[in-house]
């Protein structure tokens, strides 16, 4: 066996009010996938925190290829070795693509002389390697996710690192670009790069990953190679019991129709899209990543405007420019992109939780904080959400613990119609369950629920129907009994007979 090129051990660092790392370890060797796996604030981003200098331990040892080290600055991490990838992507949306992975170590034709042209030519070869055509000159900030989390992967490769570790790297990839990443990591650790791999996908974790390692509660629970553990033992290893893979879905009563989409269009892409959803019902919606999904729903709840199309509520036709109008007829939206568009990372928990809602708790203007407590002690309790407190600030959550924040904003509303858009996006399999749990119960008190997720498996666990869409176009809907993943897939991408004849007049 050959030196680790990580060793870490004995880990602590300690936050108010939470112990984050509690003698936690790893060893990593060249050459391998390593899972790093363990609940929402389990530790693991604060252990890759300080891998990258960004954060210092309180006690513990780092050992880079048998030396002890200490890693004061991002500076000193890369001097040594490691790349990171954060879980918050740590791009600068106003620099182009190529500034950003250039940032800090601009390529050079004299002392002062930026060298911009060698730098688009790597950056190109850079983004080719991970599949991403595009122009190296683009603003990170008209990428969609997806390309953005790409352009971070390309900028570790950019620095040959012997270790590089990625937090959460798939969370907004589409299935073909974890392929892509997956074929990145072979080749990299087939040249004796070694990676942390850090997911809630257990899934991926058990494709790309040679070994795994569980923290709990910031302590070490144990590392053991993935082909002698299952999916259930992991998740036993993470939670601390026994706990079934999978939610059962239970049967509501689905009633009237509460929502009736009639042919929208809007600029961002769709058309004449048409659906309905019932009281109790849950409406899965499926479709490649760039279908339209998001998008349908960004114009049904005003954040988008529409073209054309009508929207009916309990049979009443509404008129919805505004996500405030949206709200006021208890439509509720858990939008995909938590960071943009779901929270004030500064501001605590407990107003992030009620902010929304306030004109509705307390529609004379007079705030009751004893009500705002009560509710959002609920929702810390009926989510588990991991906070020392209700006035911690969201920013110093752990990421799945911030989307949980974002769930229980919305909830905190008691929608009628709720529409969810990836809500278990970087979220642990336990906590999963629990929204799962939650979805079904709204839906048994006659709420109506759209769910959009990448998981295919999420969508037919928990619909009763589905739609199914293809760019920007509904293709068709499979009810629960029918729908499999074979069917939504076919569906997806048979061309109908109305664009081939589109496709006819338009040559
Ligand atoms: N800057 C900070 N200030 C206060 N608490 C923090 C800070 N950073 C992390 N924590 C806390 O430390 C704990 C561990 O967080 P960490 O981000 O390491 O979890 P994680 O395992 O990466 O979780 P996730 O799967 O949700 O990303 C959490 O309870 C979190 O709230
Ligand atoms: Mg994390």
């Amino acid at each position: 066996m050959p030196d680790p090129i990580l060793r870490v051990t004995g880990l602590k660092k300690q936050f108010p009010g939470v112990q984050a790392l509690d003698g936690a370890g790893l060893d990593v060797y060249p050459g391998e996938v390593m899972g790093l796996i363990g609940e929402n604030g389990a530790g693991k981003s604060t252990m890759i925190k300080i891998l990258a200098g960004v954060k210092q331990p309180d006690e513990g040892i780092i050992e880079v290829k048998g030396q002890a080290v200490e890693i004061p600055d991002p500076i000193a991490s890369q001097a040594l070795g490691i790349s990171v990838i954060f879980q918050e992507l740590n791009l600068i949306p106003n620099l182009t693509v190529s500034d950003n992975i250039f940032v800090g170590r601009e390529l050079r034709r004299s002392r002062f002389l930026i060298d911009d042209n060698q730098s688009r030519k790597l950056t190109r070869e850079l983004l080719g390697q991970t599949g991403l055509h595009i122009n190296p000159n683009t603003r990170v900030e008209d990428l969609p996710l997806s390309q953005r989390q790409m352009v971070e992967v390309a900028k570790a490769l950019s620095i040959h690192s012997s270790l590089i570790i990625m937090d959460e790297p798939t969370s907004s990839l589409t299935g073909q670009e974890v392929e892509r990443l997956f074929e990145i990591i072979k080749r990299l650790t087939g040249q004796g790069v070694a990676v942390i791999f850090v997911s809630h996908k257990l899934e991926e974790v058990f494709q790309i990953c040679d070994r795994i390692h569980v923290l709990r509660d910031g302590k070490d629970v144990g590392t053991k190679p993935a082909s002698q553990l299952s999916h259930d033992e992991v998740i036993k290893m993470m939670v601390g019991r026994e706990l079934g893979s999978l939610f059962v879905k239970e049967e509501a009563e689905i009633t009237e129709p509460i929502l009736e989409v009639e042919n929208i269009s809007s600029h961002a892409g769709i058309e004449n899209v048409s659906f309905s959803l019932r009281k109790g019902e849950i409406l899965g919606f499926a479709g490649l990543v760039g279908a339209g999904r998001t998008e349908v729903m960004r114009a049904v709840f005003g954040v988008d405007e529409r073209t054309a199309g009508t929207i009916r509520i309990n049979g009443k036709e509404v008129n919805i420019r505004t996500p405030f109008d949206a709200i006021k007829h208890r439509i509720g939206l858990i939008p995909e992109d938590r960071k943009d568009q779901g929270l004030i990372l500064e501001m605590m928990v407990r107003h992030n939780t009620t902010l929304p809602g306030l004109p509705f708790f307390f529609p004379n203007g007079i705030l009751k904080e004893r009500k705002e407590y009560d509710i959002t002690r609920s929702f810390i309790e009926k989510l588990s959400i991991r906070t020392p407190s209700q006035e911690q600030e969201v920013l110093h959550l752990s990421g799945g613990n911030q989307q949980k924040v974002v769930v229980a904003k919305w909830l905190a509303l008691e929608p009628r119609i709720l529409i969810l858009d990836e809500p278990t996006r970087g979220i642990d399999v336990a906590a999963k369950k629990e929204i799962h749990r939650l979805i079904t119960e709204l839906a048994k008190d006659g709420v109506g629920v759209i769910i959009i997720s990448s998981e295919m498996s999420e969508v037919l666990a928990m619909s009763d129907r589905i739609v199914v869409m293809h760019e920007g176009r509904k293709k068709g809907e499979l009810e629960r009994g029918e729908a499999t993943q074979e069917k939504i897939m076919e569906m997806a991408l048979r061309t109908t007979q109305e664009e081939l004849h589109h496709a006819g007049r338009a040559e």
